[in-house]
Formats: structure tokens, C-alpha cells, sequence
């Protein structure tokens, strides 16, 4: 370091008091977090507010500075929200640039405000009221989706098509089943949501930088101003406890794959080998060469941002690992990638809610898929275990009829009308749409089990509107 790269000591930063130098120009520009967590203003000033009326409420501060204070904050908020607030160099972060700017407005009522308080326990408290607010957005978004699955899985009605194991043609499923096996899916995310939410739902603010304070201070009362369903039990862990941000960024990373996987189903199907779905065009791309082409980019993002996100989430696993208590600066490093998640999840299912609400499903071809396989061939078997076969025994009689209708380039049902034991009878089961109908045991692909999936289903979606209704935070985002 040399002198011109330091600056004098004064009250630009809020822990100049010790030290003979100002900070480096390095230090500033490797530490600084406020780029980011700039973002947090609201739930900062949310936290301020909280924590000067506690302070009032116990006699640390005059009604009269509590209100100065306040009004203060009231400023800030609005200086922030016009985008006229005057960010300075010495910011490092934005609770120091609320409490700098509080200060210049209040005077030295604003000294007051950071009364028995550290910046340990309020970033804590910041990012657990977003990450409060935006786990019940991603939870409303989610439902949205889920609605649009529903939606189309009523509307498809008796379209089947083939379904696959190992991507190769095995038996017929509804259409209808099969968009609401991703709604059943995406209804699980939504519980994981839930629990990340109650993760997140505990008050750090009283904690100070690890061991409490020395001054009466109302960490319950503060925590019921906050909306808070609880107080922390330990300042201790509470300062240094980012599980809620793992388990939020694990249930976003879930999400994420989720949409992958759908991602890569829409890349097949809008294929022209496939030909199972066209894409909208408003939901669709062009190529800037091929004026033929018509890309399925949406979906093909949720499979890479997928790989994103779940590098957000081990990387944050990656920081927290060595970490001894309670705070360190690490820690710092979880809000980028727990933003970064949030936004690309809800980008995402809003995307490839949109690309699947305006999807054209080709029935035709997916019926005729499931027709010209052999994917009765399990039917067949099924078919002399009713007559008293076992199992094992059928499915060798069948594998041989399927070996002979290859060897032979014959269709299987013309093969199976032919052999002993099976006959017109069962190859009427190979017969187009026959599959499909005999799925009858409960959960099955088929018509009758389905139409009491759809029934299920839309009750398990009532309730988890109900509990999604129930997080009840509000979002400054
Ligand atoms: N910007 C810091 C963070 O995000 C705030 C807390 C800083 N605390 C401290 N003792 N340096 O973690």
C-alpha cells in the first residue's frame, strides 16, 4: 500500500475509530458489497424502523429521536426509490449508506440509531425478510404453472401417446397424465418452498455482532414488528446461520431441474424426428442463417441455466463449509448467487409457463407413435397372466412373438393373431387406442384412473394455494 492509495482516517467509514489510516483503494474495491446488496434497501429500512421502535419501547431512545429517526428513514426510502439518493464512495455496503444518509438527515439522533445493534445481526435480518418476500413470489409462480399444466392436461383429453423409458417407446400414457406428472413435480417444489420459508422466518435482529448486548434490548417485540414467526434462540448461531439461504437456494435448484427437464422434453418433441409439439411463435427463435429454423430457445435455457443455479448453490455450500463462528466475511458472498437464483427461476417459470400455455401439442403424431410401436407387447403378456400364465412365462412367449415380427418385418399384432394361445382376441388388444383404455389401476396412464388424477390433483392444488396464501409476506421487489 502505498500513501496515495490510502485515505486519512475521518467518519467516512464506520469502523475508522481504531485505526491511524484511512482504507486502501484495494480494500474498498475488494470488499465493497453495495453493487449488489443494494437490493436489500428496503428490507434494511424495514429492520431500521423495527429496531428504533423497539429501542423506543425500552427507553434507549426518546420518543422524540425515535421520530427523527423515522422520518429520517422515510426520506431514504423515498431518496432511494426516485433513484436520487447520492451513493458515496465510502459506502460499502447499504447499511452503511442508510445509516450515513439517516444521520446527515437526523443529526445526531441519527448517532443513536445503531444503538445496540451490529451490522452482523441486520444483514442477517435483511436478507431473511427477502428472502421471506421473494420465496413466496417463486411459490406464487409456481402455482401459475402448475395452473397452466392442469389446464392443458384437461384440455388434451384422450390424446395419448408413447411413453418412454431409457428414450425408447415402452407403453401409452395419456397426454393428460403425462403433463400433470410435471404439475405433480412442481407441486412438491411448492412444499419445499414452504419449508424454506418457515427456515427463514426467524429474527436475528438483538443478536448484535454475536453475543447479544449489554442494554435492555426487545428482540421478540422486534421480531413481531418484523412479521417474524420467532425470535433466534442463540445470537451466536443466528449471526452466523445461512441455512436458510442453502435450503432456499436447494428448493430454487430443484425448480431449476425441474424446468430442465421439461426444457429438454420440448427440445425433443419440437424436433422434427419427434414432431410431438410445436412452439409458439412468440415463444420461439429464428436463426440469423437458416431462415428455416424455428429454435426452441426457451427451453433449451432451462436446461443450461439449470447447471447455473446449481453451481449457485454448491458454491454457497462451498463457503459456508470452513466456516468457524459466527460471522465471517465470507459470508458476504451468499447474497449474489441466492439473487441470481431467484431471478432466473422466476424468469424461468414464467418462460416456460408461457411456451407450454401456447404450445401445440401434434396428438396425431404422438397417437400414431404409440400405435406403430410395440408398446402393447407388456399388454400381450398381461393378457395370458389373466388366463393363468405366470408372468415370467408370458413375457418369454411374447419376447419370442416380438422376435418374429422383427425377423420377419411383420407387424406384432399380425403375428400375435397367428400364434396358438393368442390369437384375434389378444392381437385386439395392439389395436390402435386399445393400449391406452386397459390402464385402469389407480394412478394408471389410462382414461378412468386419470380422470380421478385430474380430480385429485385439483384439490392438492387448492390446498397448496391455501398454504401458499398463508406465507403472507410482503415483497419490496
Ligand atoms: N456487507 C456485509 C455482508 O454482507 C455486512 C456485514 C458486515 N459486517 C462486518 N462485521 N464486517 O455480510
Amino acid at each position: 500500500m502505498t500513501p496515495d492509495d490510502s485515505q486519512t482516517p475521518d467518519a467516512t467509514t464506520l469502523w475508522h475509530g481504531r485505526f491511524e489510516s484511512g482504507p486502501a483503494q484495494a480494500l474498498l474495491t475488494y470488499t465493497v458489497s453495495l453493487p449488489f446488496d443494494r437490493r436489500l434497501a428496503p428490507y434494511d429500512i424495514e429492520g431500521s424502523r423495527a429496531h428504533v421502535r423497539g429501542l423506543v419501547r425500552v427507553d434507549l431512545l426518546t420518543a422524540a429521536d425515535g421520530d427523527a429517526i423515522l422520518v429520517a428513514l422515510d426520506e431514504v426510502e423515498a431518496e432511494i426509490a426516485a433513484d436520487t439518493f447520492v451513493w458515496m464512495p465510502s459506502d460499502e455496503d447499504i447499511h452503511t449508506a442508510v445509516e450515513r444518509r439517516v444521520t446527515e438527515l437526523a443529526g445526531p439522533a441519527g448517532g443513536r440509531l445503531h444503538t445496540g445493534r451490529s451490522r452482523n445481526d441486520q444483514v442477517a435480518t435483511d436478507l431473511r425478510l427477502f428472502t421471506k418476500a421473494q420465496l413466496q413470489t417463486t411459490a406464487g409462480l409456481l402455482v401459475d404453472l402448475i395452473d397452466v399444466l392442469h389446464e392443458r392436461a384437461v384440455q388434451a383429453e384422450g390424446a395419448y401417446l408413447p411413453g418412454y423409458t431409457h428414450l425408447q417407446r415402452a407403453q401409452p400414457v395419456l397426454l393428460s397424465h403425462h403433463l400433470l406428472a410435471h404439475a405433480w413435480t412442481f407441486a412438491r417444489d411448492v412444499r419445499r418452498i414452504i419449508a424454506a420459508h418457515t427456515a427463514a422466518d426467524v429474527s436475528p435482529l438483538g443478536a448484535g455482532a454475536l453475543a447479544g448486548s449489554t442494554l435492555p434490548l426487545d428482540p421478540d417485540g422486534v421480531a413481531e414488528d418484523l412479521g417474524f414467526a420467532s425470535r433466534f434462540e442463540n445470537s451466536l448461531d443466528v449471526v452466523s446461520d445461512r441455512d436458510f439461504v442453502a435450503d432456499a437456494l436447494y428448493s430454487l435448484t430443484m425448480i431449476a431441474i425441474h424446468l430442465s427437464r421439461i426444457g429438454e422434453e420440448f427440445v425433443l418433441w419440437s424436433s422434427e424426428e419427434f414432431a410431438f409439439v410445436t412452439v409458439d411463435d412468440g415463444y420461439a427463435t429464428g436463426s440469423s442463417m437458416m431462415p428455416q429454423k424455428k429454435n426452441p430457445d426457451i427451453a433449451e435455457l432451462a436446461r443450461g441455466k439449470a447447471g447455473r443455479i446449481i453451481g449457485n448453490l454448491t458454491g454457497l455450500l462451498a463457503t459456508l463449509k470452513g466456516l468457524p463462528l459466527a460471522y465471517n466475511r465470507d459470508l458476504q458472498e451468499d447474497k449474489e448467487p441466492l439473487f441470481d437464483a431467484f431471478d432466473q427461476v422466476h424468469a424461468g417459470l414464467v418462460a416456460v409457463g408461457g411456451m407450454i400455455e401456447t404450445a401445440v401439442f401434434r396428438t396425431d403424431n404422438m397417437e400414431r407413435a404409440a400405435d406403430e410401436s410395440a408398446a402393447g407387447a407388456t399388454d400381450i403378456a398381461d393378457y395370458l397372466v389373466r388366463s393363468g400364465m405366470p408372468f415370467r412365462d408370458a413375457h418369454a412367449v411374447v419376447a419370442a412373438v416380438v422376435r418374429q415380427s422383427l425377423a420377419e418385418d411383420r407387424s406384432l399384432a399380425s403375428v400375435v393373431s397367428e400364434t396358438d394361445g393368442l390369437g384375434a382376441e389378444a392381437a385386439a388388444l395392439l389395436a390402435a387406442g386399445a393400449g391406452i383404455k386397459l390402464r385402469t389401476s389407480p394412478g394408471a396412464s389410462g382414461p378412468d384412473p386419470v380422470a380421478v388424477q385430474i380430480e385429485r390433483h385439483a384439490a392438492a392444488v387448492a390446498d397448496l394455494k391455501l398454504a401458499v396464501r398463508q406465507l403472507g409476506s410482503t415483497s419490496h421487489d
